[in-house]
């Protein structure tokens, strides 16, 4: 028997896929921004095309993040964002328990999807913290280091822009460890490639 759910409609795969190709475009090219100038650094791109793509490709995101919250807030996938406090830290520790022991002794996925239930606990909770926490804090940090005049001179003693430049970059490599861990959990549907077929044609398939 098969079960076959629409769940990804065609808004957010369209947003998905500009911000996945955004983001790739940010790391290389934040990458090259931090260690421009430094003795014995490959480069691979010149430091004032970096600054350009960088800063295209971080307006270009920002706009879609405001897509993706509009989106969210207005329509039914937003409810799939919500974090019920009840068994929150019973079901994070069970799926946690699947992802480290059950799914190699082939057990079956504690929370398996439907209509009401898109993210498995610690899907959700990983997709709101990048997406309602980091994401944030990365864009509204990238536009204070955009425009220093906005920022605040000195904050107990130290550089604000020392600061804005110290979370950004923190938050861009939290987010890129985000983005790895992210795209292996995506191979742990119930085939390596169900997850990544179902952010192309909208369908959640599974088969007996
Ligand atoms: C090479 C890059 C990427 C690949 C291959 C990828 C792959 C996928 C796949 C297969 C899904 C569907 C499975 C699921 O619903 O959990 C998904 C969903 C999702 N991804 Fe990614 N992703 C990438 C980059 C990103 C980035 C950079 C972000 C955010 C910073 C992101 C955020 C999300 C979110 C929030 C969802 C759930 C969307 C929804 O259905 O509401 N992804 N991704």
């Amino acid at each position: 028997m098969s079960n076959r759910i629409y769940l990804y409609p065609v808004w957010i795969r369209i947003w998905h896929i500009i911000n996945a190709i955004l983001f790739l475009v940010l790391i290389f090219t934040g990458i090259a921004l931090r260690f421009a100038g430094q003795e014995n650094a490959v480069s691979l791109i010149r430091f004032d095309q970096a600054v350009a793509w960088h800063n295209v490709a971080a307006i270009i995101l920002t706009a879609s993040y405001v897509i993706f919250v509009i989106g969210n807030a207005i329509s039914r996938n937003g409810r799939y964002y919500r974090i019920k406090k009840e068994n929150f830290w019973t079901e994070l520790i069970a799926q946690f328990k699947f992802y480290a022991f059950g799914m190699f002794r082939k057990e079956k996925h504690p929370f398996p999807v439907n209509e009401e239930r898109k993210f498995n606990p610690l899907q959700k909770i990983s997709y709101v913290l990048a997406m309602y926490a980091g994401m944030p804090v990365l864009i509204i940090t990238g536009f204070g280091l955009l425009f220093p005049e906005i920022l605040i001179q000195q904050f107990f003693g130290i550089s604000g822009l020392l600061i804005t430049d110290v979370l950004h970059f923190s938050i861009g490599f939290i987010l890129s460890v985000f983005l790895i861990v992210h795209v292996y959990t995506c191979t742990l549907g119930q085939k390596p490639g169900t997850l990544f077929k179902s952010m192309m044609n909208g369908y959640h398939e599974e088969h007996d």
